[in-house]
């Protein structure tokens, strides 16, 4: 199947998705029958490119990366390049002819409160007939029911496996594996960075020092306080709620604690009392309505979540049939976010060629 992409957002997730397109393009023809083709590229500050016959890949990633414009890769028979991921998108679906399909692949930065530029991406998309795979957790966490219904009156597919835990199966696995068991709740370390810190504190270590090294290695948002005051973790936790509890939440509206130099006592202290201080998020449904927070709390030494070191994270199932599933990343990164665009994409595959059997969104 050829499927054509335009990468809306070209930054670190967005390029280390393309370079991965090209490492696994052999074994997704083997196996997938999938032949991946980008013929769009966005960003803010480099321009974007449209080319309908395929986009020099390689060409656009040493242009970015060097700090140059992606406009001269630019098809101009179609017109003008365009100004915005919106305007690509709009472009894009213009001038297709309406049989072959095609992706789009929303990587771009995330506003909290808002969900945008995303959910303006993930909208146009979906209404333009596009499928939809991202990595951004502002659509699912801010529009998910607008969106999953657009993408069901429109047929397409609106996937999000890397919003939460990078790669590690998440949505897909309920979606997958678990279909007909309810889940009534969860609870989780879902922030990298915020456990990292945490961990280091109950060493002794400072904690700008462990800040620091979380920024260099890329895991922190380049605004920390993204991590820091439990935003990143309220997204995740309003994304996993609406996803698998129908809450219709955002991050705003979810009570929220973070951490601070001033948590170093705190996490000494649990830790000498045997204990572990752990920012955990947790939702569970009650009757009608869903609670869910992002709180720091002393756990028992014996719970999984208390076990977690440095950028280990976990998220706690409770479901109907099963008990408690309990699923663990050891740790995350560029690699694992792009594999979880790829998957998305493989399942989008799997359902041009099976129409009606594979996802079409993430329905609860
Ligand atoms: N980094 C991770 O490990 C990780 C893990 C899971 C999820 N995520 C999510 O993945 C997304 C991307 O992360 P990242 O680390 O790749 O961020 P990044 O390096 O800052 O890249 C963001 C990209 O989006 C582009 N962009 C921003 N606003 C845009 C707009 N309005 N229209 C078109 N393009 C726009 C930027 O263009 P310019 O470069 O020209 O500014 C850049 O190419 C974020 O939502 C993040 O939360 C990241």
């Amino acid at each position: 199947v050829l499927v054509d992409l335009l990468l809306v957002g070209f930054g670190h997730v967005g390029r280390r998705f393309a370079r991965l397109l090209e490492e696994r393009r052999a074994a997704l023809a083997r196996t997938e029958a999938l032949e991946p083709r980008v013929v769009g590229v966005a960003t803010r500050r480099h321009g974007a490119a449209l080319a309908p016959a395929g986009l020099d890949l390689k060409e656009a990633l040493a242009r970015v990366e060097a700090g140059r414009r992606l406009e001269d890769l630019h098809d101009e028979t179609t017109g003008p390049a365009p100004m915005s991921g919106l305007d690509l998108i709009h472009r894009c679906a213009q001038g297709r002819g309406g049989e072959a399909p095609w992706v789009v692949v929303e990587t771009t930065w995330l506003d909290v409160q808002t969900g945008g530029p995303a959910v303006a991406h993930v909208r146009a998309a979906l209404a333009s007939g596009a499928h939809v795979v991202t990595a951004n957790k502002g659509p699912v966490a801010v529009a998910y029911r607008e969106l999953r219904a657009l993408a069901e009156a429109r047929d397409r597919a609106f996937l999000f496996e890397g919003a939460v835990m990078d790669g590690v199966p998440v949505f897909n696995l309920v979606r997958e594996t678990l279909p007909g068991v309810e889940i009534r709740g969860f609870r989780g370390v879902i922030n990298a960075t915020t456990n990292y810190i945490l961990t280091a504190l109950e060493e002794g270590q400072p904690f700008e020092r462990a800040l620091a090294d979380m920024q260099a290695a890329g895991i922190a948002e380049a605004d920390p306080s993204l991590d820091l005051d439990g935003w990143d973790a309220a997204a995740k936790t309003a994304a996993l709620a609406n996803v698998w509890l129908d809450a219709d939440l955002t991050p705003a509206r979810i009570a929220r604690a973070g951490i601070a130099p001033a948590t170093a006592a705190e996490a000494r202290a649990a830790l000498a009392g045997g204990e572990r201080l752990r920012l955990v998020a947790r939702a569970a449904r009650r009757g009608p309505t869903v609670e869910a927070e992002v709180a720091l709390i002393r756990l028992p030494a014996d719970d999984l979540l208390a076990g977690l070191r440095g950028l280990a994270n976990a998220l706690v199932i409770e479901t109907d049939l099963l008990g408690e599933v309990a699923i663990v990343q050891m740790g995350g990164g560029l690699t694992q976010t792009a594999y979880a665009l790829l998957s998305d994409l493989v399942a989008v595959t799997r359902r041009l060629r099976a129409p009606g059997r594979a996802p079409r969104g993430q329905s609860p």
